[in-house]
């Protein structure tokens, strides 16, 4: 594994891991990897070549000729598939369900650890995800584990939805956070689950920034400095 250091950054969807990653990859000056959008995109490039989700062997053929690049955006990264930029398809309805249908291929997620490893460049890697701390990285020196209650997160998801002008009832959404738990939890191939040595933050009751502060106290204790002013 590379010499740079990583921050794992792992926990259920809607907890506020991007918005954290995000963050705290800016406040240090190092590279992010959001792996989710690696799952989204595979699952989208599958629709586009008519390639089956559960068609393991197609899929992972695909997973292998991807030409994906990231690039950093305002409130994230911006995703490029073959030359085309695909950041708000891969965010679709239909983009969490190609994602979760290929995340349960194992030789996908084995076609993508050499990907994801070598993004741990100098100097250092912020990587969000579910597996970053038990799997892909679990060298990290530094783990979080980042929950919140199913309730906060479908309430928080609902104000996200709000602001883009869709309305979407809060039972539907519980629903349907249950049912991604279930999947991402259940899954026999890295299912969720906190590394031993990651630190918990239930971020319920607790805003961004305090989230944020949380973590910054815990760089500071691993002895990362932030990135030098410009
Ligand atoms: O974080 P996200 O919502 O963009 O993730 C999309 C899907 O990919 C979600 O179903 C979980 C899955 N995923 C995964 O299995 N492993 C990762 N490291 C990241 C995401």
């Amino acid at each position: 594994m590379s010499g740079a250091p990583v921050i794992c950054i792992d926990g259920p969807s809607g907890a506020g891991k991007g918005t954290l990653s995000l963050r705290v990859a800016e406040y240090l000056g190092w590279h992010l990897l959001d792996s989710g959008a690696l799952y989204r995109v595979i699952g989208h490039a599958c629709s586009i070549q008519g390639v089956d989700w559960q068609d393991e062997a197609a899929v992972v053929k695909t997973t292998r000729g991807l030409d994906v690049r990231f690039d950093p955006a305002g409130d994230g990264v911006a995703v490029w598939l073959d030359g085309q930029e695909v950041s708000r398809e891969i965010r679709s309805e239909q983009g969490s369900l190609g994602a979760s249908a290929v995340a349960t291929l194992p030789g996908v997620r084995i076609a993508l650890l050499d990907r994801q490893r070598s993004l741990a460049k100098p100097p250092g890697l912020v990587a969000d995800g579910r597996d970053m701390g038990t799997v892909v990285f679990p060298e990290a020196p530094l783990k979080i584990f980042l929950t919140a209650s199913v309730d906060a997160r479908a309430r928080r998801r609902q104000a996200q939805l709000m602001d883009r002008g869709e309305s979407v009832s809060l039972p539907r959404l519980l629903e349907a956070i249950n049912e991604r738990d279930q999947r991402d939890s259940g899954r026999s191939v890295s299912p969720l689950v906190a590394a031993e040595d990651a630190v918990h933050i239930d971020s319920s009751t607790l805003s961004a920034g305090a989230v944020f502060h949380r973590v910054l106290h815990c760089v500071a204790e691993k002895g990362f400095k932030p990135r030098e002013p410009m």
